[in-house]
Formats: structure tokens, sequence, C-alpha cells
């Protein structure tokens, strides 16, 4: 039994240290402490009031984890009077500091605190507690609790629960899990669903249940848009399934973006996602807006006839807001930050693989696509100067590839949010590519190239997000000097690309598209695109990795209903990579033996996928439907239960 001493030291060093204990009320920044908030005077204020009485008080939305290390994982519950959000939005505005709650006229003080406890064990149970501690909450930070967990082993499950001080009252048991030993050999493949894009009012998170109720991967990783900015109706109406996004108006302010999370976290497949595994993820554009860059965003930009429609809150303020809320509300720990944007991070699986997750939107990008100048943002698409990224990003990603290779770790996975690979999406030759994507900023994807090129650095998995469809290429370096790409061995290629399906956000060709119309589409998508070796832009759903030191499996899932609460799923497509590879791995073609080059496809053991596109290949619509809840297959469209 490895008991703590934490509560002995903090019952030593005054009110003060419980709120310590509560990472959200520190800056997100280690660099900018002084973005977080006094606690001090937060317990100079609360300290002599009395706390919430247990029966006040919920635990509200859950319990999640996430940001695993191999000895400490970061927990996360909310503790509240109230299911609403705390309304005071003067924490980012006004001559306050960013975050700062340190002047009363600023701030509507919380009088009254919220006591928690909290405990991690090897058991559900509880028997044998690892760590514990006791934390205070209140509406500075909107009664969140984040806290880490330490002094854990390895690559272990661990379950963990929260209560309130002094009472019986307790959170779910929460399921989570440390990461293999840095450095040292992984005894078994590490397997992680992929998700991105979840949109409220379009429909239910199924497939986040999905991984529960199959009970099968050990970590989620998510590449961004968690929420959606909008107004009920400007993207899926959701009142005929319940599912109107609170506030219904547009999100600008600090309450705003807290509700919007707090709504989409009552989706209890997402809910028990987070409870049951940890997380590790990153935003896109739509946790602030869409198509946002450094400066400004697509809808509602940086010009004074923005400020006017959206009611005078700036894109500055509006980003801070969008931020503050996410920090407070996601199971995401401080990194070394140097400022307060930072969310790019790196995480070590023994030396199986690291995972590199990159914000190509909010940090430091280039002016992208805002839909009235994509013939400018054509015409500078090449330029030295623009990067997806920012130069400071830049340099971490090229380092941390160059190091993780030099360290010999097996495999690279890079999570991001847009599609990484050159792709003609179009039939507007004009303009053929999506500018908002890394199709905008070749100088950013060919520096990311040369990188891996000039050092050698092989077994690159790119993974993405944010097109709301599934594309699986070859990563290839179209029009660099690396020499031509053979789109039938996959030579010439330096790794893989999965990108992966939205939870629920539409299809690129619409919410209303059909299966007839998005499959020839995806025809025309193979045959312009050669790397692009597998597309679907029909199915919503996720995908599957299991990485082992010899190969990475992907499995591709489609979700054929999300108007309605199940736990159906298609399997969609299969592939693999072999290790020294760089290259999807090629199969001869189901029943045809003759051995030609020509023949082999990339979809696993030769077979014809369920949907889409495959070069070379067969797609053979079966509609068999794997029940996650019934433990049943059925086909789909004949019997519905
Ligand atoms: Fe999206």
């Amino acid at each position: 039994m490895k008991r703590t001493t934490a509560i002995l030291l903090f019952a030593t060093t005054g009110a003060s240290a419980f709120y310590t204990g509560n990472i959200n009320y520190f800056s997100p920044s280690l660099h900018h402490p002084s973005l977080g908030i006094s606690i001090p005077k937060v317990a100079a204020r609360t300290y002599a009031a009395s706390p919430w009485k247990p029966e006040e008080l919920n635990f509200t939305h859950g319990v999640a984890s996430g940001d695993p290390y191999d000895d400490s994982v970061i927990l996360w519950t909310r503790v509240a009077p109230t299911m609403d959000n705390d309304a005071s939005n003067i924490t980012v505005e006004g001559t306050a500091g960013l975050f700062n709650h340190e002047i009363e006229g600023f701030v509507r003080a919380s009088e009254k605190t919220v006591c928690v406890e909290w405990r991690v064990a090897e058991d559900e149970g509880f028997e044998v507690v690892a760590d514990e501690g006791k934390v205070w909450t209140s509406s500075d930070v909107d009664f969140t609790v984040k806290v880490e967990a330490k002094r854990l082993y390895p690559f272990t499950t661990y379950y963990y629960q929260f209560n309130i001080c002094d009472s019986d009252k307790k959170s779910p048991v929460g399921r989570t899990k440390t990461l293999p030993a840095r450095g040292k050999r992984v005894p078994k493949d590490v397997k992680l669903a992929v998700y991105s894009c979840s949109n409220y009012p379009q429909g239910f998170f199924n497939v986040f249940g999905n991984t529960v109720r199959k009970d099968s991967v050990d970590f989620i990783v998510f590449l961004g848009d968690y929420i959606y900015e909008y107004k009920n109706g400007q993207y899926g109406w959701g009142n005929a399934l319940g599912r109107v996004p609170q506030p219904d108006r547009l999100t600008f302010t600090l309450y705003d973006y807290r509700k919007r999370i707090a709504t989409y976290r009552t989706d209890l497949d997402l809910r028990d996602n987070h409870q049951m595994f940890p997380w590790i993820q990153v935003w896109d554009d739509h946790e602030v807006s869409d198509n946002t860059y450094r400066d400004g965003s697509g809808f509602l930009s940086n010009t004074e006839d923005s400020f006017i429609r959206d009611g005078g809150v700036s894109t500055d303020s509006r980003k801070a807001n969008a931020v503050r809320a996410y920090f407070e509300w996601m199971p995401i720990r401080q990194v070394d930050m140097d400022d307060n944007l930072r969310i790019w991070r790196d995480f070590k699986f023994g030396d199986l693989f690291d995972l590199i997750m990159l914000d190509t939107r909010q940090y430091d990008r280039s002016i992208t696509d805002l839909y009235a100048n994509t013939e400018y943002i054509k015409a500078i698409s090449n330029d030295t100067s623009r990067s997806l990224m920012g130069p400071r990003q830049e340099a971490w990603f090229y380092r941390t590839l160059k190091q993780s290779s030099k360290r010999g770790t097996k495999w690279r996975l890079i999570g991001n949010q847009a599609v990484f690979s050159q792709l003609i999406v179009s039939d507007d030759m004009e303009l053929p590519f999506n500018y908002d994507a890394w199709d905008g900023y070749v100088a950013n994807r060919n520096r990311t190239f040369k990188t891996l090129y000039d050092n050698n650095i092989t077994n690159n998995i790119m993974l993405a997000g944010d097109s709301h469809a599934s594309w699986v290429s070859d990563l290839v370096w179209l029009d660099g000097p690396a020499g031509s790409y053979d789109p039938i061995t996959g030579n010439g290629s330096i790794g893989v690309e999965f990108a992966g399906s939205a939870v629920t956000s539409p299809s690129p060709l619409g919410q209303n598209t059909t299966m007839k119309y998005t499959e020839s589409f995806t025809k025309l998508l193979t045959s312009v695109n050669p790397e692009l070796q597998w597309t679907d832009l029909y199915y919503r759903g996720y995908y599957e990795l299991s990485i082992g030191y010899k190969g990475v499996n992907a499995s591709f899932f489609g979700s054929p209903d999300i108007r309605s609460r199940n736990g159906y799923e298609v399997s969609l497509a299969n592939f693999t990579v072999w290790d020294g590879e760089n290259r999807l791995a090629r199969y001869e073609k189901e029943g045809d033996k003759d051995g030609k080059e020509g023949n082999k496809v990339v979809n696993r053991d030769g077979k014809p996928v369920e949907f889409g596109s495959l070069q070379r290949g067969e797609t053979k619509t079966t509609n068999v439907t794997y029940d996650t809840e019934g433990r049943r297959w059925f086909v789909f469209g004949k019997e519905k239960k």
C-alpha cells in the first residue's frame, strides 16, 4: 500500500493549500503565473465563510481523466450547487489581468467554497490507494476540480473517485491508465481510438459509447472540434433530437463557452467515454470559432464590422474566453508552456512510439481561407514565410521528431487537425485544394518532409481529423526532391496518413448526401489523388489503432445512424503498416492470386472495403452492422432493433 502523506502536509500549510491542489486556479502557462487566479485573495475572501453543505452540491458532469504520463495522470470533476455555469465574465475583460480574480470590484465573489476529497487506487474497491488528496473549488473556476494523481506505476489501470468532504456524497468511479514506462520496452500492443468533430445538434455521440461498450482501447486521442460555437440552426438543428446547444446563440463570452462545453458533456456516451478512458486531446478551430487563425476567424473576424455585429467582444477576448473554459473543463495538464495558448505537447509510450500533438489552428497560424479571400490565400499558399503552427511550434515539432528518432523510438504518431497530404478535393481546377488545411501552407509541409528526409526519420504516422471524412494515404512529398512515388508499390513514401471522419459533424458533401452520390464522388477523388489509397465521405465514425513493434493496424468504423442513441457500427476498412516499410501494406486482391503488382490493394488481406473508394480495389457494401450494446450482428436497414 502506497499511502500518501499529502493530507498531513496540506493540513499544516493553511487553507490556501487546498486551492493549490486544484490546477484550475493556476495559469494555463507555467511561464506566466500572473495569468492564474490569486489564491491568497480567494482564500482571504472565502476562508471565514462556511463551505457549501454536501446536500446542496452535486457532481454535475461525471468524471474524466487525461494527459497520462508513466507515473501520473490528470483527474477531473465538477462539484456545484447548480447545473448552470458561472456567469462572471470579468476574468477576461476590463483592466483586470487575463484570468485574474484578485479585484473584488471586478469579480462576482464566490463566498462559499466546495471541499472535495479524491483518491486513486489499483482496485475498484479502493483497498490499495496509490494517491489521494483534498482540494477546494469555487465559482471562480466554474466549480471545476482538476488534480494530478502522482506516484503511479507505468501502464497500469487505476480507479478514481471524488467525494464531498465529510460526506458520503461520491462521484461515479472513473477508470484510467498510465503510459508505458518511458524509454522501456512495452509488454503488449497499445490501442488508441481516434476521434474528432462532435457536433451536438446534429446527432448522438454514439461512437464514443461504442469503444466503452467494446472496451477495445487503452487511450483516447481527440483531434479537436469538441464543441461548435454556433447558434442552433447555424450548423444543424437540434430541436427534433432534444439537442439544442446551450446557450442558444453564437458563443463569445466565458459563460457562453462554459455553458456550451457543459451542454456537450451531458451526452451520455461522451460522459461514459471520459469516465472509462484517459484522453489526450487538442483543439481544432471550433473550440473558438470556424477557421480560426492567430488573429481572427472565418466568420466574425478581426474587423470593426465584426466587432459591432458580435456585441463588442474582440477576437482576442473571445479566444481568451474559449481557452479559459477549455482549460477548466478538459482533463489536460499544464505542460511547460511559453504562453497561454500553448496546447502542443508530446507523450512517450515507452520505446514503442511518441505521440506528438500539434495545434495547427489557434496558436500562431498565418492567415487562412476566410471564404472571401480564397484566391488570395491560393496565391500566397506557397510563401515560405507562411506557417500553420508558428515558428516556435515548428521548431519544437522538428526538434521533437529528431529527438524521438535519435532515441530509437519505434514509431512517431503525429496528432494534428487538418489533413496533411496534398489533396485535390474540388473539380474547380482554379481552386482545387482546401486552403484552410496544409495545402494552404505548403512551405510548412515541405519543411516537415525535409526534416524527415534530412534526418532519416522513418515509421511516421500522421493522424488527422477536421475534414469530417476518412482519408488514408501514403505519406508522400509529391513535389519534393525525394524522388518519384509509385502508387502501386508505395515506394517513395515516408509513412502513412490516417485521417478520420467526424463523430457527428456532416460530410463535406452535406448532411443529406446519399450513399450513391458519395461513392461516385470518392471514385473521382482516388482517380485524381494518386497517394490517396482509400477514402469515404458518407459515414460518421472514428478509427482504432493498434500499435506494436512489428506493425500498426488501423480499423475504421462508421455509425449508420446518429439520429437515435444506439450502439451500432459498421466495419469500413482495415489497414496495416509494417515496421520499416513507410507505406501502407499491399495485399493480393481477394480471389485473385496472379501476383501482379498492379492488382495489390491496401485493405487488409486484399478484401473489398465496405464503402468509399479503394485504389485498384473493390467496394462491397453489405451493411453488416455490429450492435455494441446487444452484442449481435445484423444487416442495417433490413432489421432495426
Ligand atoms: Fe469539425
